[in-house]
């Protein structure tokens, strides 16, 4: 039987640190409001460095823990929605940055659960020997973005990239991946494109959406709470595995009151949940893989533990993938 497992982890974050202070003379709004409402201290936020540029620095150091060649590399999955270029990818940049020839690569756009995503697919691609060795990255320049007078938003995001290398193993890593979505409930959370404008058009489309994230908070609150409790419950379910035979959750780092709602509901401890949102802000694809790295350089998992990844977000999306900790 062949698995796959997670044998080395990387992230990046922008140098430039903006505390709530900082904002509160952008917008109407305070430290109190935003700590008490979202957990959220700090944010990193790209002062030049585009999409590709972090991601490749995450992924040069997840190759680099992994303790493999990067030629050893033969697939990337990219997660983001923040891309430099439709076209090409953010995937195809970063493989020219890392200098690596001829492998397939490409992103994928589920929101915030992108990363949870392409885990799947890696997963996939590994189990049916099609590949070996994949980089899986989530990396996101939310700034560019943000309505920057939005109280109601440009709170809760920053920058940052996260990679992890998954490989071919006998020895089980990934247990197993669980992911859905919802594109009737699109609206409550939007970051629109390019708005349809050509000369055929009869009537010329002026009002398009200006593209930056717009979102009904309350909404996306709820379906939050609902939908990590139930991706969590599908992978339990499918693995036959308790709630307690989990050792850590690492949840998309969206607002630290929806994790303690969770974690209550789940009768979890909040210990048991990683969390860095305090200084990162929600990071979409970003905020798992950041999340699981810093965890596992801080020495909080064991060789055997059991991990549940789980993520919520615009789409709507969702997923969950349970994973051993092999390293
Ligand atoms: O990656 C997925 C993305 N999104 C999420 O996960 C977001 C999920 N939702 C949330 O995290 C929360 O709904 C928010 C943090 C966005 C908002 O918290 P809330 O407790 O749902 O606040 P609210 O929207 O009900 O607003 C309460 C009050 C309002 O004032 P009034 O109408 O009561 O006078 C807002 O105008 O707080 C006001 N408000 C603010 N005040 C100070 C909204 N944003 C701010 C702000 N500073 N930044």
């Amino acid at each position: 039987m062949v698995y796959s497992k997670i044998i080395g982890t990387g992230a990046y974050v922008p140098a430039r640190i903006v505390k709530n202070d900082e904002l509160s003379k952008m917008v109407e709004t305070n430290d109190e409001w935003i700590t008490s409402r979202t957990g959220i201290k700090e944010r990193r936020i790209s002062i030049g460095e585009r999409t590709y540029q972090i991601a490749a620095k995450a992924a040069t150091e997840a190759i680099k823990n992994a303790g493999i060649d990067k030629k050893d590399i033969d697939m990337i999955i990219l997660a983001t929605i923040t891309p430099d270029f439709f076209m090409p990818s953010t995937a195809n940049l970063v493989q020219a940055e890392l200098g690596l020839e001829d492998i397939p690569s490409f992103d994928i756009a589920a929101g915030c659960t992108g990363f949870v995503y392409g885990l799947q697919i890696a997963d996939q691609f590994i189990k049916s020997k099609q590949s070996k060795t994949i980089l899986v990255i989530g990396a996101e320049v939310l700034s560019k973005v943000t309505d920057w007078s939005d109280r109601n938003t440009c709170v809760l995001f920053g920058d940052g990239a996260g990679a992890v290398v998954l490989k071919s193993s006998n020895q089980e890593g990934i247990i197993c991946t669980y992911t859905g979505s919802q594109g009737d409930l699109q609206e409550s959370l939007t970051l629109p494109a390019v708005p349809l404008k050509n000369p055929f058009l009869q009537v010329q489309n002026n009002n398009g959406k200006p593209n930056h994230i717009s979102m009904c908070g309350k909404e996306v609150f709820q379906f939050a709470t609902r939908i990590m409790i139930k991706s969590i419950s599908q992978v339990l379910n499918k693995s036959n595995l308790l709630i307690d035979d989990i050792d850590y959750i690492i949840p998309h780092q969206a607002n630290i009151r929806i994790i303690d709602h969770v974690a209550r509901e789940l009768k979890v401890e909040r210990q048991r949940f990683i969390i860095n949102l305090d200084r990162f802000g929600n990071t979409s694809s970003a905020s798992i893989p950041l999340a699981l790295d810093e965890a596992h350089k801080k020495k909080i998992f064991c060789p055997g533990n059991r991990v549940i990844m789980v993520a919520f977000g615009g789409g709507l999306t969702w997923g969950a993938a349970l994973s051993n900790w092999t390293m």
